[in-house]
C-alpha cells in the first residue's frame, strides 16, 4: 500500500475567501487510496465532496496541506504539469456529462486521444473498444442530442476510460439518470474496476451508487467523520427497485 498508493492527502485544507469571511471547504483531511479502489465520498450538500475531487484531479489547488497523486505533489505542479497529469492519468465523469454537442459520439470519445497524440488508426480501434464497453458501438455516428441521458452518460464513461487512466473521478454521475440507467452505468463501472483495475472515486448522494461502493467516506463540514470498508462484493445482478 505504502509504495503503490495512488493518492495521499495530509492535512488537506481548502479555504475560500468570501469577503470578510473565510469558508473552510476542507479541514485537515487525511486520506489515502490504493489501486483498484471503488470508493465514494458522501455527506450533506456543501460538505466538501466536489472540492476534494477537484483538488485530487488537479483542477484546483489546496490552501494548506499536501496532496500526492500518482507520485506527484499536486500543490507544486505548474498549470502545464497539472494538465499533463490529467490528460494522461485521470478520467472525469460529471453530473452534466459535458459532451461536445457538435461532435459525434465517436469524436467525443476520440478527443482525449487526440490530445495525447495517438495516431489515427490506433485511435479508431481504442474508441471502438471503449464504445463496446458501454454498449454504444452502434451509435458512434450519432450526436449527443440524439441520445438519451443514460446513453450520454455512457459516452462520458467511454471518454473517461478510452485512455485507460489509473484513476476516474466521478462527481454525481447518476444525478441526471433514472434508476435503471443508474444501475446500468454502475455495473459498467464495477466491471471496469474489476477487469482493468481502474480506481474510481465518486462524490454522491445517491443511495444506488452507495450500494455499489467498496469504501464509503463520510464528509461533514469539510472533515472526514467516517471511513467504512465493505467486504461484500457489490451487487451485479438484478436489483430490488422497479425501473
Ligand atoms: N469557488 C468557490 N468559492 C467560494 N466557496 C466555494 C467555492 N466552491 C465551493 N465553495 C463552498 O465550499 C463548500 C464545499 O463545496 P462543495 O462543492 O465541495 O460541496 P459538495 O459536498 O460537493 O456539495 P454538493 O453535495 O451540494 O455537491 C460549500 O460551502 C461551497 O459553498
Ligand atoms: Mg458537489
Amino acid at each position: 500500500m505504502e509504495n503503490n498508493r495512488l493518492i495521499l492527502t495530509q492535512k488537506l485544507t481548502k479555504i475560500y475567501s468570501m469577503g470578510q469571511h473565510q469558508l473552510y471547504a476542507l479541514k485537515e483531511v487525511d486520506l489515502s487510496f490504493g489501486p483498484g479502489e471503488f470508493a465514494g465520498l458522501v455527506g450533506p450538500s456543501g460538505s466538501g465532496k466536489t472540492t476534494f475531487l477537484n483538488i485530487v484531479g488537479s483542477l484546483d489547488i489546496p490552501s494548506k496541506g499536501k496532496v500526492e497523486v500518482l507520485g506527484r505533489q499536486i500543490e507544486t505542479l505548474s498549470h502545464k504539469q497539472a494538465a499533463e497529469l490529467r490528460k494522461r492519468h485521470i478520467g472525469f465523469i460529471f453530473q452534466t456529462f459535458n459532451l461536445l454537442p457538435v461532435y459525434t459520439v465517436f469524436e467525443n470519445v476520440e478527443f482525449p486521444l487526440i490530445l495525447l497524440g495517438v495516431p489515427a488508426s490506433e485511435r479508431r480501434q481504442r474508441v471502438m473498444e471503449a464504445l463496446e464497453w458501454v454498449k454504444l458501438a452502434d451509435r458512434a455516428n450519432s450526436r449527443p442530442s440524439q441520445l438519451s441521458g443514460g446513453e450520454c452518460q455512457r459516452v462520458a464513461i467511454a471518454r473517461a476510460i478510452v485512455k485507460k487512466p489509473a484513476l476516474i473521478l466521478a462527481d454525481e454521475p447518476t444525478a441526471n439518470l433514472d434508476a435503471q440507467n443508474s444501475h446500468n452505468i454502475l455495473q459498467i463501472m464495477v466491471r471496469l474496476n474489476q477487469e482493468l483495475g481502474t480506481t474510481f472515486i465518486f462524490a454522491t448522494h445517491d443511495e444506488k451508487v452507495i450500494g455499489y461502493l467498496k469504501r464509503k467516506i463520510t464528509l461533514v463540514d469539510g472533515k472526514v467523520t467516517k471511513d467504512e470498508i465493505f467486504s461484500s462484493p457489490p451487487v451485479m445482478e438484478g436489483h430490488h427497485e422497479s425501473p
